[in-house]
């Protein structure tokens, strides 16, 4: 029989204590899992987790083998040694059954008194969440007053955990707004009227007619903006950069294919009452920027990365070493939440906790962001000829010494644009960190972030015309 991955049985687990015990697993208990799992000791995995080991030797193991024995064994206790064979044996099974029930059906989530149900897909889990206080109570404003909300911001600085936390904070809510949430990622592309159909599907009651899935796309919108006003659903839909294949500067950012995503974008703000729509988005979303112009139920939030507090808090937690070198290091990556989770791992193994040295020799080359940046910018990904041509312009400035580069200086040059096709062109770049916009003395100056930088300088012309190795 093949084995489990640490994440298959922890879903399944998490998925059956819903079930028998009305609340997910405790972080305790996934850190005795991850322990039986990778074969560490209770000391180990406790330390690498930021736990106090003599909780997790003890309590926490102690609650998960009741909770197992109880659920899976006829109250049979189960040891340590036999466990994850135990669990091999016993979790594939729910493993499917959490899968099926998962497509089909609605999962409650936190163990709050007002559990809030989940539908469509998972949100991702975070098990160390730091920060974003302020940033989780103006989305939740936000969401208070305008129909549909968006939030952009560079890939891995936290979309995904922030709208999971907001999940979370809502059923804390004394009266909640919503009845229920739907997660969906988009991240495959779906047609509007596949994701008309799905979404449809979930809301339907069993007295409902059967949608037709062949009606027009304007009939399936108004069935399902019809349920949206009788059920307060909060609708989320993240990896919308998906379907964002047209030119962001022209009346169409969605592409011939998926041009009827932004007819259910303006009828969802013009036409809805309770129930909300949060976008979340790696690009900029100029029709949401529009809706914002013309005053509709619309606004935008763009998500930066951690502060320096929260990073040092974070980077602390995890117990990085060589505290006097975290404030570099987060300004170097500009409190890039997945760019710090993954250096943790390097800096203790390559450079025994040395920080400086992490940055100096191996920040450079980080997979993930060379690869966003080759998505963005390069000539296979969707950027236009401007962007490309502002972020360039001010990488070959940078180059001749002249950082940050001064508005005015941009604005005398042969750009291939109008002028306020440039500062939308800036306005955007900026939002997803790609160029860094500031108020200088006298006028707005241009920089880029500093890791691109330190890896697009010396290649930038390469990652231009796709011959980055
Ligand atoms: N506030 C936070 N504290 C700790 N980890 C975080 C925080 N925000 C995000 N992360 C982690 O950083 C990684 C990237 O976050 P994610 O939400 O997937 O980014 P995005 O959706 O913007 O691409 C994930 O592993 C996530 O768990
Ligand atoms: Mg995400």
């Amino acid at each position: 029989m093949s084995s489990l991955t640490l994440d298959q049985v922890t879903q399944a687990l998490d998925w059956l204590s819903l079930h028998e015990r009305h609340k997910p697993l405790s972080k305790g208990e996934r850190v005795v899992l991850m322990a039986v799992w990778e074969d560490l000791k209770f000391k180990e995995a406790a330390e690498r987790s930021g736990f106090d080991p003599g909780y997790i030797a003890t309590v926490a193991s102690n609650q998960l083998r009741t909770f197992i024995a109880k659920a899976l064994n006829q109250g049979q206790p189960v040891n340590k040694r036999r466990l994850r064979h135990f669990l091999n044996e016993h979790t594939a099974a729910l493993l499917r059954q959490s899968i099926q029930q998962l497509e089909t059906e609605s999962l409650p989530l936190a163990p709050t008194n007002n559990l809030i149900e989940v539908m469509g897909g998972r949100p991702p889990e975070v098990l160390d969440f730091y920060g974003r206080v302020d940033e989780l109570r103006e989305l939740r404003q936000k969401l208070r007053e305008k129909n549909c909300v968006a939030v952009v911001g560079p890939p891995g600085v936290g979309k995904s955990a922030l709208a999971a936390k907001l999940i979370e904070s809502l059923s804390t809510e004394p009266d909640p707004k919503f009845k229920s949430v739907i997660w969906k990622s988009i991240f495959h592309g779906p047609s509007l009227p596949e994701l008309l159909v799905d979404l449809h599907k979930l809301l339907a009651t069993s007295s409902d007619t059967a949608i037709d899935a062949e009606a027009p796309t304007s009939q399936l919108i108004s069935a399902l903006l019809d349920h949206l006003r009788q059920q307060r659903v909060l609708l989320i839909l993240d990896s919308v950069e998906a379907i964002l294949q047209g030119d962001p500067l022209s009346l169409d950012p969605y592409g011939e294919q998926y041009a009827e995503y932004g007819m259910f974008l303006r009828r969802f703000v013009e036409e809805q009452n309770d129930s909300r729509l949060l976008l979340l988005s790696r690009k900029p979303l100029s029709h949401v920027e529009r809706l914002v112009g013309s005053r509709r139920s619309a606004c935008l939030m763009k998500l930066g990365g951690l502060s320096i507090a929260e990073a040092r808090s974070f980077l602390k937690g995890q117990q990085v070493k060589d505290p006097k070198n975290w404030d570099d290091f987060v300004d170097f990556v500009r409190g890039n939440a997945q760019i710090l989770h993954q250096a943790i791992n390097s800096i203790e193994e390559f450079f025994g906790g040395r920080v400086k040295a992490h940055i100096r020799y191996s920040l450079v080359a980080d997979p993930y962001f060379l690869e966003s940046w080759r998505e963005q910018l390069g000539p296979a990904g969707s950027s236009t000829t401007l962007e490309r041509w502002v972020v360039s312009y001010v990488a070959q400035q940078i180059e001749r010494g002249i950082d940050p580069v001064p508005m005015s200086q941009l604005l005398e040059q042969e750009f291939p644009g109008t002028p306020p096709e440039l500062f939308v062109t800036i306005r955007h770049l900026s939002q997803i960190d790609l160029l860094i916009k500031t108020q200088g003395e006298t006028e707005v100056v241009l920089s880029l972030p500093p890791l691109m930088k330190k890896y697009l300088l010396s290649r930038l012309s390469a990652l231009l015309t796709g011959n980055v190795q």
